[in-house]
């Protein structure tokens, strides 16, 4: 059903543009107090009307107007505050346009901006109309040329897309260059940087034969911290091309680090924008978690030059089109990078826990949304990794070989074009012959589907049945939803490993290697699944390599889950067996301390934890993901709505880790001590499952013995690296009670207060820290020097980490943490609109907290009732509050 809500724009109004920009020119006059910019846009009517043409803009001051070189008179146009209207255009003219714009005004870093002294874009979704006017729609491509004027001293690196064509000195000191991009390419793909930068450079040679120049742009204080980024970026150029057949197509490919950015980083054609944070690395600064991060985001945006350059969206609804695929792409290189299992529990952990709460939400949405106020508030998990695994599901279902057909097919088919994901599905289903036609569901349908299996066995006939079934809650906006095609990958576990499954009534299949594996179809709401030749009761293994976004139920006994967990053949089931167990006993815990009795922890779970630390042949970076607990908010999201209690869901999961911690104490110490290496650090495989281990296992120490704490101050002393700094740090701060935390958190930050980077995460630590002073310590730390809240990252680390990583204190029950979040989401929604509905998730939560319903509407009605609401925090707000 439509809503009438003012502002709203839906996926069926779409029309194709009546005017197309053939060529776009751009001369950028950049100065201190403005810049001028004068445009001429190529201009070809593509409908055969008299159409007006109605250009976007948003805070310009149109200065001359001219067609064809003759002034237009007043009467010829309109401005309004987001358009500029122009009757009566020749089929074909250029249209010259003059305005001036305040870059160094610009605190929503959209559009054109200063971070410190440089000048930078972002343009995406629809930033490009603060910069001109035009028609800022992906599905209006345009041949750039770009002219840049600045002052020479300030400004020496002067980048757009494309190739330099020339570079020229000017009087005053001033200089000028000129770039030209030969891929059309629609606006929001449009970048310029101007700054004093310095660079590092390689090459790479493509499969075809060509020498491609790479750089990585830095202000000077970081120009030490770029190699790592630069190496990540040659294995992506290279696994493109041996996976997808993807080859670079420019001479150059540019990257520049920038400190004030809103999102990660964007994919500007052959100009790469990034957040400092997810390029800059250095062992002195970095984590291992941060390294893998950086490779992961330097491919993502790489591989867009393909899915969502070449190949691009034809409207903002088909964002998923290049972000669910090219999430997809890059899961697949760090895969094959690292560990696969280990990627796959990174990255089902982080789907399970927030894209389900955001599906569980107000503002659940489809993958492909069929409306919304503000575009920018859908760059959500939703479209980028539940639209992932979508494409994740089409290659299961496909195969990898006719799935890299489809992929072929849909590249050579539709290069230079402006697309939708129906024609990706088009693209696959030709290619493979597979009809996807009910697949098409998981486009349109919001919400997370629930699989529910139960199970029979038949001892004398040897047969063993699952009964599946599926439904879906409903979502705003979609009470009834239709079956999905689930894609349930499957195996039985006998007592000796996995048993052959066959279904009743099917030949044996010779073609496959693996007779213990298979993929069920679920495309109904309830199927039956009979598997004959099976000698005993077997454990169902289901959901491997959780082949669907889909929660599943199935009621599992804990013997058969410490099966699973350790003899499952399948990686991604051995670990969510555990997490299950560890589910069931920490809620058990939960009721026991809600009657006021002492918790007892299941032994069951204290052992197999154990178990998993004995064994020392086990992959270090899979036993530290399955010592994981299950963090406190997707505790949260399990209980239900109106049904998770912060405090006791606190309190019952420490009470678990510290039992985990007793029971283990001699192993833990021994692969603590053991995992000890001197080694140079290296941001490898090998050492980031070790470190990740030990200190996984001074956590669990430090839980079960305060005494055990001295270690964290030996390895914070001694450590030569971030990763077991920061361990080591969070470790004595999350014991505040027991540890002297305040004296090795101020030495940490005289250490390193010169590197920005390494005060955000001591601000994120700070934040998280469970403490009763946390919430007084956070408003502290927003007078600190070092805090800005016009820097997205130090608000992501202080109020974010706050709001999304502290349970206890930010779901206070005086509703002081939420009255902290609201207050600084008031603020930000005049500086930085984007982020200040980013901001705004935790609370959106509020239907499931117990006891805290009413508090968390009180602000989110707070903030609805502030004057020039944003569009971004309205459209979050009102649909919250709904
Ligand atoms: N396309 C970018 C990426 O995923 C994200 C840019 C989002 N920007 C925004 N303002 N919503 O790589
Ligand atoms: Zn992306």
């Amino acid at each position: 059903m439509r809503d009438a809500t003012p502002g709203t724009v839906f996926l069926e109004d779409y029309q194709a543009p009546s005017y197309l920009i053939n060529r776009t020119e751009l001369h950028f006059e950049l100065g201190e107090e403005d810049t001028i910019l004068t445009s001429r846009l190529y201009l070809l009517r593509a409908v055969p009307d008299d159409v007006p043409l109605q250009l976007h803009g948003q805070e310009l001051e149109l200065l001359q107007l001219s067609v064809d070189n003759e002034p237009l008179d007043a009467a010829a146009y309109q401005v309004t505050d987001d358009y500029l209207l122009i009757h009566k255009l020749p089929e074909q003219c250029v249209l010259t346009c003059k305005t001036r714009i305040k870059p160094q005004d610009n605190s929503s870093l959209e559009g054109l901006y200063k971070s410190h002294s440089m000048f930078c874009t972002q343009c995406e979704a629809e930033g490009f109309r603060k910069i001109t006017y035009y028609l800022d729609r992906p599905d209006v491509m345009s041949v750039f040329t770009v002219t840049i004027d600045a002052d020479a001293g300030r400004y020496p690196v002067l980048l757009s897309n494309g190739n330099l064509l020339e570079a020229t000195a000017l009087d005053n000191n001033r200089h000028r260059v000129q770039w030209h991009d030969p891929f059309p390419k629609p606006s929001y793909l449009f970048a310029l940087v101007a700054g004093d930068l310095q660079h590092i450079e390689d090459s790479f040679r493509t499969a075809g034969g060509r020498d491609v120049t790479l750089r990585i742009y830095v202000e000077p204080k970081d120009i030490g911290k770029c190699d790592y980024a630069m190496d990540a970026l040659k294995r992506s150029m290279r696994w493109d091309e041996e996976v997808f057949g993807r080859e670079y197509d420019l001479d150059i490919f540019n990257i520049v680090a920038v400190d004030d950015f809103n999102m990660g980083a964007m994919e500007n054609k052959s100009l790469n924008i990034f957040n400092s944070s997810c390029v800059l690395a250095h062992p002195d600064i970095t984590t291992d978690a941060g390294y893998q991060r950086i490779e992961a985001i330097v491919a993502h945006e790489y591989f867009h030059n393909w899915s969502g350059n070449r190949v691009t969206c034809r409207d903002w609804f088909q964002l998923s089109l290049k972000e669910g695929f090219t999430v997809f792409r890059d899961a697949e290189f760090s895969s094959d990078m690292g560990s696969r299992t280990v990627k796959r529990v990174e990255d089902v952990s982080m789907l399970r826990s927030a894209q389900f709460a955001e599906d569980a939400g107000p503002m659940a949405h489809p993958v492909r949304p069929e409306s919304y106020i503000e575009i920018n508030n859908f760059y959500t998990l939703t479209v980028y990794e539940k639209g992932a695994e979508v494409v994740r599901m089409i290659h299961t279902l496909l195969g990898a070989e006719k799935f890299r057909a489809g992929s072929d097919l849909y590249f050579s088919r539709h290069d230079g074009q402006a697309v939708t994901c129906e024609d990706f599905l088009l693209a696959m289903e030709d290619a493979s012959g597979m009809d996807l036609g009910q697949f098409r569901r998981w486009y349109a349908q919001a919400g997370t589907p629930v699989l529910s299996v139960a199970d029979s066995y038949d001892a004398e006939a040897q047969t063993y049945t699952l009964e599946v079934s599926q439904r879906c809650p409903a979502t705003p906006g979609q009470a009834e939803k239709q079956p999905f095609v689930i894609p349930l990958a499957m195996g039985l576990l006998g007592d000796a490993g996995n048993l052959p499954v066959k279904l009743a009534g099917e030949e044996p299949d010779h073609d496959t290697d693996d007779n213990t594996h298979r993929v069920l179809i679920i495309d109904r709401e309830q199927q039956q699944f009979v598997f004959e030749g099976v000698q005993e009761h077997p454990v169902p293994s289901l959901l491997r390599g959780f082949s669907a976004p889909v929660r599943l139920e199935y009621n599992y006994d804990r013997d058969a889950l410490c099966q699973l967990m350790s003899r499952d053949g399948d990686g991604f089931v051995r670990w969510d067996s555990g997490q299950t167990l560890a589910l069931q006993v920490i809620s058990e815990v939960q009721a026991q301390l809600s009657r006021g009795e002492a918790a007892a922890v299941d032994p069951l779970l204290t052992g197999a934890f154990t178990r998993l630390l004995e064994d020392e042949s086990l992959d270090p970076a899979m036993v530290a993901e399955m010592l994981a607990l299950p963090g406190e908010g997707y505790l949260a999201e399990q209980a239900g709505e109106g049904a998770a209690d912060v405090d006791l869901i606190h309190r019952a999961r420490q009470r678990v880790k510290q039992a985990i911690g007793e029971a283990a104490e001699q192993v833990l110490l021994a692969r603590y001590h053991g995992l000890a290496s001197d080694e140079a650090y290296q941001p490898v495989g090998e050492q980031i499952a070790r470190r990740a281990l030990r200190n996984s296992c001074l956590d669990y120490l430090a839980c079960a013995n305060p005494a055990h704490l001295a270690l964290a101050s030996e390895q914070l002393a001694s450590a030569g690296n971030m990763t077991d700094r920061l361990a080591a740090l969070k470790t004595l701060a999350f014991h505040a009670e027991e540890a002297d935390w305040t004296q090795p958190l101020a030495d940490f930050y005289q250490d390193w207060r010169h590197e920005t980077l390494v005060v955000n995460q001591w601000l994120q630590l700070q934040a998280a820290m469970p403490d009763a002073g946390a919430l007084e310590r956070v408003r502290g730390l927003m007078e600190h020097p070092d805090f800005d809240l016009r820097n997205p990252n130090k608000v992501r680390s202080l109020v974010g980490g706050f709001a999304g990583q502290n349970p206890v204190n930010f779901h206070r029950a005086d509703g002081a943490g939420y009255r902290l979040l609201a207050d600084v989401i008031a603020q930000l929604n005049s500086i930085n609109p984007q982020i200040a509905s980013r901001l705004l998730a935790p609370l959106t939560r509020w239907r499931f907290y117990v006891g805290r319903q009413e508090l968390m509407r009180g602000e989110l009605q707070r903030l609805a009732e502030l004057p020039e609401l944003s569009p971004d925090v309205y459209e979050v707000v009102t649909k919250s509050l709904q």
